[in-house]
């Protein structure tokens, strides 16, 4: 009887902590990738994101929502290879890496389904997180809701010989945010959420060791700012801004991290093993002109995260793990900004809200005109310093993100940027009513043909066409003319099982961009500036016959040879 009395109280004493910690899910840590050549399958799939009912619709890169976290070092040439699974084309754009436009994953490198990408690039960009996510014109709310896009984290000398947390999942934690509504069980295409989605999860918790904790903070929403902060209002310490590390670490209590951004924190949990925290936003704050503090009452804006504090992560801090830091750095790096002397031009851009028939309310645009993918709105000479300076005249703040470099503020409203944005960015947050400037150098990469995007990071706007591009371009080079000459070259071996070797016969070539299409003229590889010392891997395409596509660079004319693939 005792027993059983006591088995008895054991199993409620159970059954009540179960319930406790039912309010929370445990938050996954995205897998990890690292080395230079990186395989990432693009794929329509399904996770279990509710507590009951059917798996959610979902997208994910070699996951069932978001992707492997990808780890790279400063200095590498790093090969992507992005295969497409879903039953749509899509883009994989690498958000914030300094690299050349054919190899961005903008609008414009349209990856079919079925096919192969193979991007690839030197990584110069500094130690720092960015992220990657579909690109495709008008489709890219659509695929970033589903779940698609990844993490990519540079790795430096310089990051490394700080004495900083970099444990990943243990004490350097990547926190993906953001926020969903479900119709049934599936995700709503939608500007903002009803829940919180932290890593992908609803209600999440993690457990952290007592000691210097790092979180490496994504805005992956759709729309949403989250107003960043702790429940017991502990100082956090920014360390890095989207281009990498601060020169020094900036205590703050609240941080206000826009759609595309994304901040380092470090948190002194030394000595707190047994308690915890809540990471919130807190959004009641916010202004009707910032998004997320705008309250409709119904309509497609409408939603129950609107103005209002929330959970962003239960934090459970437990014991120490060994060689735990235990203090927080009082330097990091030299931040050599960009001196607004060295600036060659000052471009003015303008935001405004616009009508447009037949959509109701005010949209948004950039120059007063919607993105054209035929259209380049500026030209950039090579190695130009250039300060842009943008005006929102609008009622309604957008976050503004540029690819290609990383900038510094040099002014928002005709303040200095605050600490935290003092360092390297490559989004930028335009206030309602106000002008922001930035300055930044277009080094290293020229290309004619084509362009980098600028656009505000709310995938809805962007969609709706609140989007630019401009070419980087070397006059030096000179422009050769279209000559119409023929690009004569051999496949070989020929057939091949594995590999594919391409041989010029014209020393003027320059291979711009090679595809190799099917039978049925489907392109089932598409690979950018192919290095030529290196083979074609054709291992992974079924046997039969092929036809690759070589576009030269000076001409743009394409030439095409037949192969067998054994
Ligand atoms: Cu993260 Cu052009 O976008
Ligand atoms: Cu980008
Ligand atoms: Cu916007």
């Amino acid at each position: 009887m005792i027993m059983t009395k006591r088995y008895s109280l054991l199993s409620s004493l159970i059954l009540a902590y179960t319930i406790v910690c039912a309010q929370y899910n445990t938050m996954p840590i995205p897998d990890t990738l690292s080395g230079t050549n990186f395989n990432l399958t693009i794929q329509d799939t399904f996770k279990q994101i509710l507590r009951t009912g059917n798996q959610t619709i979902t997208g994910g890169i070699n996951a069932n929502f978001w992707g492997p976290t990808v780890f790279v070092n400063k200095g590498d040439t790093i090969h992507m290879n992005v295969r497409n699974r879903l039953n749509d084309s899509t883009t994989l754009h690498w958000h914030g890496m300094h690299l050349p436009a054919v190899m961005d994953g903008g609008p414009h490198q349209v990856i079919p389904p079925g096919t192969l990408w193979q991007p690839y690039w030197k990584v110069t960009n500094n130690a720092g997180t960015y992220w990657f996510h579909p690109h495709l014109h008008e489709m890219t709310e659509e695929q970033i809701t589903k779940g698609i896009g990844g993490l990519l984290i540079v790795r430096d000398d310089v990051e490394q010989a700080l004495p900083l947390p970099r444990t990943y999942g243990i004490d350097d934690i990547p926190l993906i945010l953001t926020d969903r509504s479900f119709t049934g069980t599936d995700f709503k295409v939608a500007p903002y959420g009803d829940s919180m989605l932290t890593n992908g999860t609803l209600r999440a918790q993690y457990s952290i060791p007592a000691q210097v904790v790092r979180f490496r903070l994504l805005n992956a929403a759709i729309e949403r700012s989250y107003n960043l902060g702790f429940s017991d209002s502990r100082t956090f310490y920014v360390i890095a801004s989207d281009g990498g590390l601060l020169s020094a670490p900036v205590p703050l209590t609240r941080y206000l991290l826009h759609a595309g951004e994304r901040i380092e924190i470090l948190v002194n949990c030394t000595g707190q093993s047994g308690t915890n925290v809540n990471l919130k936003a807190y959004n009641s704050t916010l202004s009707q002109q910032t998004p997320g503090g705008d309250v409709f009452p119904n309509g497609p804006f409408a939603n129950a995260l609107a103005r209002i504090d929330f959970n962003i992560l239960h934090l459970n801090i437990g014991a120490q793990v060994s060689n735990a830091i235990v203090a927080i750095p009082t330097a990091l790096t030299t931040v050599n900004t960009i001196p607004s002397a060295n600036a060659n031009i000052t471009r003015y851009l303008t935001i405004s809200d616009t009508a447009v028939a037949g959509i109701p309310g005010a949209t948004f645009v950039l120059n007063h005109r919607f993105f054209n993918m035929n259209f380049n709105d500026y030209s950039v000479p090579l190695n130009n310093t250039e300060i842009w300076q943008i005006t929102n005249s609008g009622n309604f703040g957008h976050p503004f993100h540029i690819h290609d470099v990383e900038f510094n503020i040099l002014s928002v409203g005709g303040a200095a940027p605050t600490a935290a944005q003092a360092g390297w960015k490559d989004v930028v947050y335009i206030p309602s009513q106000s002008t922001v400037k930035f300055i930044a150098v277009f080094d290293d990469y020229a290309d004619a043909t084509h362009p980098f995007m600028y656009h505000c990071h709310i995938s809805l706007h962007e969609d709706e066409g609140m989007m630019g591009q401009f070419l980087v371009t070397n006059n030096l080079s000179g422009i050769k003319e279209n000559t119409q000459k023929v690009t004569p070259f051999i496949v070989y071996p020929n057939p091949s099982r594995d590999e594919l070797f391409i041989q010029l016969k014209d020393a003027e070539t320059e291979v711009y961009y090679v595809t190799i299409s099917n039978i049925n003229g489907k392109a089932v590889m598409m690979l950018p500036q192919p290095d030529l010392r290196r083979g074609i891997d054709i291992s992974s395409l079924s046997a039969g016959i092929y036809f690759l596509n070589l576009m030269d660079r000076a001409t743009k004319s394409i030439t095409t040879q037949k192969f067998i693939k054994q």
